[in-house]
């Protein structure tokens, strides 16, 4: 079964962690369905049957962003809010994600010693994992790219794209 890749990127063409992020899990399309919600979304209207039956599809997701003040982009939230609903996903029969695994990859602007002096990203995306965790997901751990507004080496986000893939594949 294919992983899931959720990315939500309101400028992915300016982007240049998660690009390099896709760049790299396209090499793997046998392994990998990448699902980028602002191309699929434009207008930002979200097919909920869509998205809940590529969810079924696969049994492990893992959502990717870059963090926008402290926390999803909100085409992120929204498609929380829209697909994740009760009876499906919680409450009685809700139980369509149980035992899915999922995972959260983030880059941000600030530097690492900044979120480990600061506020750590796993406490700043507690909401989300909780929510995940509640629908009865598994989460695995981050995995993060740090530092994007420092203008970073393309070498390293190539570096930290390889790992990403090792990761989840
Ligand atoms: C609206 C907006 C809000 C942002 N908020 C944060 C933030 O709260 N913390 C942070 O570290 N970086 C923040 N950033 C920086 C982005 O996280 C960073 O540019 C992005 O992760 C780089 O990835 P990319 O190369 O794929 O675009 C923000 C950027 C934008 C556009």
């Amino acid at each position: 079964m294919k992983y899931l890749v959720i990315v939500t990127h309101p400028n992915i063409e300016e982007s240049k962690v998660n690009k390099t992020w896709i760049d790299e899990l396209q090499q793997h399309d046998d392994k990998v369905t990448i699902h980028q919600l602002y191309k699929e979304y434009p207008d930002l209207n979200i097919n909920v049957a869509k998205e809940q039956e590529l969810l079924l599809n696969h049994d492990s997701i893992i959502i990717q962003f870059p963090l926008h003040w402290f926390n999803t982009p909100f085409l992120f939230k929204k498609w929380m809010d829209e697909v994740l609903t009760y009876g499906w996903a919680f409450g009685p029969e809700g139980d369509k994600l149980k035992g899915k695994k999922l995972r959260l990859s983030v880059s941000t602007g600030g530097t690492e010693e900044t979120y480990n002096s600061f506020v750590s990203l796993e406490e700043l995306l507690k909401s989300v994992t909780v929510s995940f965790q509640y629908c009865g997901l598994e989460m695995l751990p981050l995995h993060v790219f740090y530092g994007a507004n420092d203008n970073p080496k393309f070498e390293d986000i190539k570096v930290n794209s390889k790992q990403y893939a090792d990761l989840i594949l």
